[in-house]
């Protein structure tokens, strides 16, 4: 099975719709999709109803989803975070506000584990370092575990040796394969694909993956948008300046 894996996409339209057709191009079959579908961006009911009309969807929530419908507080969330959480919840329809209230930060199936930050505190930890991946693996039952949040497309999985060490990839566009138990199922490994809408690895172009569950791979892409396009429509609608002028460096 091939899914198309996204995360953080953030209200960026013209992002998400390089993606998409990234995804339709590849053939995915499914879409793993890892939260903070809005926040921060101008497109928030434009970009959930694509999302809610992909075909074989798993979603989960992000800090921002959860934010504007009232289910995490503002409190840790910085000043322009915080606007633009305002603002969109003065955006949203009523389906879609309906569909993020649905949704939770972490999700098992028993073929995968979707967390948006980490397994243990899925709406908040950035998973980041090698201790966090150690912590959070004894939580994960279904191997790979995809996760978000950080914005920062990575892999992390466990080393040869003895206590392990985790290795910590960080993933252009190269296959990386992933790591298999002696049975053949999928052995530990974390996979983020970055951020549609809004990249923090100083490459503006938006960030998604394609897993190939049979395969065992796991390929990140990075497409070029209309930057100016999305920051167009964050100033005439009155969002933070400093959120639209980080679009430009991918930071
Ligand atoms: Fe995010």
């Amino acid at each position: 099975m091939l899914y198309g894996v996204f995360s953080d996409v953030h209200s960026n339209l013209e992002a998400l719709g390089v993606v998409l057709e990234h995804f339709a191009r590849s053939g995915v079959e499914a879409h793993l999709c890892l939260g903070d579908l809005v926040g921060y961006g101008p497109d928030p009911d434009a970009c959930l109803d694509r999302v809610r009309g992909l075909k074989n969807l798993s979603v989960i929530a992000g800090n921002h989803d959860l934010a504007v419908v009232g289910h995490l507080d503002l409190d840790w969330f910085n000043q322009y975070a915080r606007a633009a959480v305002y603002w969109t919840r003065e955006q949203l329809s009523p389906e879609n506000r309906r569909f993020l209230s649905g949704l939770t930060a972490r999700l098992e199936t028993k073929d995968f584990t979707l967390a948006h930050g980490s397994p243990r505190n899925p709406p908040e930890e950035y998973l980041l370092s090698a201790a966090q991946f150690r912590d959070n693996a004894p939580l994960v039952r279904a191997w790979p575990l995809f996760v978000g949040h950080s914005h920062m497309p990575l892999m992390f999985r466990f080393a040869a040796g003895d206590p392990a060490p985790v290795d910590i990839v960080f993933l252009g566009e190269e296959t990386a394969v992933l790591p298999r138990t002696p049975e053949g199922g999928f052995g530990p490994a974390a996979l983020n694909p970055g951020s549609v809408g809004q990249p923090r690895d100083q490459d503006r172009r938006a960030s998604c993956a394609v897993f190939d569950s049979e395969a065992g791979t796991f390929r990140v892409q990075r497409l070029a948008y209309d930057v100016p396009a999305t920051q167009a429509k964050m100033r005439a609608a009155g969002l933070p300046e400093y959120l639209a002028l980080r679009l430009d460096y991918g930071q």
